[in-house]
């Protein structure tokens, strides 16, 4: 695919399911709308809202409104954008169950084969067979069409494999998007732009020069409304399972040949599958689970996980989660990648930390710590590499100080939030963002003896305040090969 196929969008309808759901509301209507407030799709696309509520697309778009005017910035809502945006939506009530519903959504998407179609389904997964089927039945689904899903696809290997064989039935697997918005960052793709568009780090990218690496996921928020979802999922399949391991992913794979999806996703695969199992005994001494009991989060006291509405009796549900993942391969054998996430933890923090072997000798008086480069996602995009450098004075003292790339003031445009990316790749026809069926499956391969062996052995979750860093086993699980955990040393 070229620069300017990659680039170009033809023509689309997205045909949103979930249409007044939380997802839709809060992002992915809000991305459609900056595409088109900053001019970046054709001149003729439509999206068709589907959910089961009965109303008009009138009271649909006044809905919209409301909700726009929340989640879109301030600076960014323009009146005369929203009165043209408006205009490409629609609203179609279907009960997904019923056949016969398909048939105004049929109507309205008409003959048109040429025309790209993206189906997404940002429903509940139960349901994501069924629409499936549902759309195949009435005939909708033409050799343009695409389907995009959200995460969670199953809840262990094999009804991932159940859902991946059902939607294979339908769609071609050039035709499925699977979701994990956090390959849809600008600053995950920064991770990428880092390690494939310098020079400077690749012949450092190893066991030779690294320790150990650490990626964080720490979240201020706790269960709020989810715990539906959330107290039968826990932190391990809800993050570590997607979010963790493709950043751990792009992190350690092997630079592919091209940009091309296939290549990307061929690398990314094989280091899913170097992942060393953790299975028996191992979990004692790889794993923290932890659970957020009461506490102050940004000055706001919090209750325990336990006492949040919705959360069973006594739930053994993990809210945190610290790991210790090895990759077998010659690039990366011996180096321990710790992975952690969290909710109600002290800071919300999305950083990678990269610590360097310390010098083999040296010639000063001080004691020389190791470099370390530390790429922080979120809340802010940020690089920095800590060096040493002499202190100013008459002493031979060498102090740490940061190279800082703060990429706020490097660049002065808005930074794109995840979906807006996503879908227009959709639309484009390009995964290199999405994951293949196979790396899903592999994820599912390392996280399910973990899930099996908390069982066995009957792992309890160790209680940690909300407003805290976590439990202390996290840090007795990095003290041995890391110099502890980020925020004990910055
Ligand atoms: C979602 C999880 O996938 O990611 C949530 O289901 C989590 O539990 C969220 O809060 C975090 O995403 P972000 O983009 O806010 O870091």
């Amino acid at each position: 695919m070229s620069n300017s196929e990659r680039f170009q969008l033809h023509p689309f309808d997205l045909v949103l399911f979930g249409g007044t759901g939380d997802l839709a509301m809060r992002k992915l209507l809000p991305a459609m709308y900056y595409r088109h407030n900053e001019a970046q799709l054709p001149d003729d696309w439509r999206i068709l809202a589907v959910a089961r509520s009965e109303m008009s697309s009138a009271e649909f778009i006044a809905a919209m409104e409301e909700a726009a005017r929340r989640y879109i910035q301030d600076d960014e809502f323009h009146e005369d954008t929203w009165a043209t945006f408006i205009q490409h939506v629609e609203y179609f009530p279907i009960d997904i169950t019923d056949q016969s519903k398909y048939e105004g959504l049929s109507k309205a998407l008409g003959d048109w084969p040429e025309r790209v179609r993206v189906f997404y389904l940002s429903t509940a997964p139960g349901l994501f067979t069924r629409i499936c089927q549902g759309v195949a039945d009435a005939g909708l689904v033409t050799e343009n069409s695409r389907v995009a899903l959200e995460k969670p696809l199953g809840r262990d290997y094999d009804s991932a494999v159940a859902i991946n064989d059902q939607l294979a039935e339908v769609f071609n697997e050039s035709q499925i998007y699977r979701i994990d918005h956090y390959l849809g960052k600008e600053t995950v793709q920064n991770l990428m732009a880092l390690r494939f568009g310098n020079s400077l780090f690749e012949p450092l990218w190893r066991r030779e020069h690294i320790s150990d690496v650490q990626i964080t996921i720490a979240e201020q928020l706790g269960v709020e409304s989810r715990a539906g979802y959330y107290d039968h999922t826990g932190a391990l399949r809800d993050m570590v399972q997607n979010h963790l391991l493709q950043l751990l992913v792009i992190l350690a794979m092997e630079p592919p040949v091209s940009i091309h999806p296939d290549a990307v996703r061929d690398e990314k695969i094989k280091v899913l599958r170097s992942l060393q199992p953790i299975t028996g005994r191992d979990v004692l001494t790889n794993t923290v689970r932890g659970q957020y009991r009461e506490g102050i989060v940004n000055g706001q006291p919090v209750k325990a996980y336990l006492e949040s509405e919705g959360v069973a009796e006594r739930s053994k549900n993990e809210t945190y989660v610290a790991i210790k993942a090895e990759i077998n391969s010659w690039r990366w054998q011996g180096v321990p990648f710790f992975l952690r996430t969290g909710k109600s933890l002290a800071e919300r923090r999305t950083e990678i930390v990269i610590n360097f072997r310390g010098i083999p000798h040296s010639i000063f008086d001080t004691p020389a710590a190791p470099n370390r480069l530390i790429i922080r996602l979120q809340p802010e995009e940020i690089i920095k590499l800590q060096i040493f450098a002499k202190g100013r004075g008459d002493e031979m003292r060498l102090s740490p100080v940061n190279l800082d790339l703060d990429f706020d003031e490097a660049f002065d445009k808005r930074q794109m939030i995840a979906y807006e990316r996503l879908l227009m790749d959709m639309i484009r026809g390009n995964q290199t963002l999405f994951n293949h069926r196979d790396e899903v499956t592999a994820a599912w391969q390392w996280i399910d003896p973990i899930i099996a062996a908390w069982e066995n052995y009957e792992v309890e979750p160790a209680p940690y305040s909300a407003g805290s860093w976590g439990p202390a086993a996290a840090s007795a699980l990095v003290a041995k090969e890391s110099c502890g955990w980020a925020e004990e040393y910055f």
